[in-house]
């Protein structure tokens, strides 16, 4: 019998050196353990020994051998299993660049730097201006004096303390004016409000971009060579405009410049109003009042000024439906120009 339990443990020893996987040492566990293993054959064996008390205890010894063998073997091949993900785990690294989700630059503000260059270009310097003004810098500056019915075509916001949301960024002709005197060459973009029913081309909250030439010399001609520029260098391409006379007592004389729809072709559509046409940049010479009233040598000097309708612009070179769609903070639909 001792024989035998020697051969065995010899026998298990190298089963167990070739284990290399949880499965083998759990097939082996069996072949030695289980019920019909080969311990449990030694113990039925002891019937036909002489000493069973010692055979029995050697059995047991080596049946207490071969649990702790397997459960210690178990527990190597877990911890290199462990070590091996651990290893294998992809490394967090705290100085690596996030790949986050980041936003993008607002239609508006990538159409105000495409005209922005444009003019850049063209000697014209970018001026800023506040959002809140007063009555003088919004109308009276500009010749339209307390109950003109020009008023009426801008629905005007005024605060309690009589100032005003600019209506126009023509509001800021009078400060360019007394700040830089003449010669100029200015652009202004800004933000409007005006209390509108809003449509698919009106906002009540809306973009536009002054621009105003002052020099010797200057005439229609000079304005319109500046606009037809400015229009096919930001659409790149052919685009129909239509100069019309219009009428803003800031000019004289006025135009309105209207753009060929590019929603529908001219075929009228909602973005237009069905008129095939929409209002873009009206513009004209600029009032000698209004020169004076900026401290302008009239007899010296004539300018022209424009009022360019940049989120109008931005619909008509986006392909933009509704312009509301620009203040709608819709990431669905303001996403769309990450890569522009
Ligand atoms: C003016 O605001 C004049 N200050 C423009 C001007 C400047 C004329 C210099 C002559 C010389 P008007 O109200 O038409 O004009 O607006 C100018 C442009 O702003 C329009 O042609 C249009 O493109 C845009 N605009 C006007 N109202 C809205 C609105 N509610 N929503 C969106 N765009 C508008």
């Amino acid at each position: 019998m001792k024989i035998k339990i020697e051969e065995l443990r010899k026998s298990f020893n190298e089963a167990l050196g070739q284990c290399v996987s949880r499965e083998d040492i759990e097939n082996l566990r069996v072949a030695f353990l289980g019920k019909k293993g080969h311990i449990a054959e030694l113990m039925k064996g002891l019937r036909d020994v002489a000493d069973k008390k010692e055979a029995g205890q050697l059995i047991n010894t080596l049946k207490v051998e071969v649990e702790s063998a397997v459960k210690s073997a178990i527990e190597a091949i877990e911890a290199a299993q462990i070590e091996r993900q651990v290893r294998n785990a992809k490394k967090y690294n705290p100085t690596l660049v996030s790949e986050g989700v980041f936003g993008s630059y607002h239609p508006i503000t990538l159409a105000t730097r495409e005209v922005e260059e444009v003019f850049i270009s063209m000697g014209f310097t970018i001026e800023n201006y506040n959002e809140i003004v007063d009555d003088y810098q919004c109308f009276e500056a500009l010749n339209i004096p307390k109950h003109h019915p020009a008023r009426d075509m801008q629905d005007t916001y005024y605060l309690d303390n009589g100032q005003l949301l600019k209506t126009h960024t023509s509001a800021a002709q009078n400060y360019i004016m007394k700040k830089y005197g003449a010669p100029l060459r200015a652009i202004f973009p800004g933000r409007c409000f005006r209390n509108e029913s809003t449509d698919a081309c009106h906002e009540n909250t809306f973009f536009q971009m002054e621009g105003m030439m002052i020099d010797e010399n200057i005439s229609i001609s000079n304005l319109i060579y500046f606009m037809k520029t400015m229009l096919s260098e930001v659409f790149k391409r052919d685009v129909k405009v239509r100069l019309r006379p219009g009428f803003f007592p800031f000019v004289e004389p006025g135009f309105e410049l209207d753009i060929n729809c590019a929603i529908c072709g001219g075929e009228g559509c909602p973005s237009c109003k069905n008129s095939g046409w929409l209002e873009l940049c009206p513009c004209g010479m600029i009032h000698p009042r209004v020169l004076e009233e900026g401290g302008i040598d009239t007899e010296k000097y004539t300018g022209f000024a424009f009022g360019l309708g940049l989120t109008r612009l931005a619909m008509m070179k986006y392909g933009v439906k509704d312009i509301r769609d620009f203040n709608s903070g819709s990431l669905k639909s303001l996403s769309q120009f990450k890569s522009i």
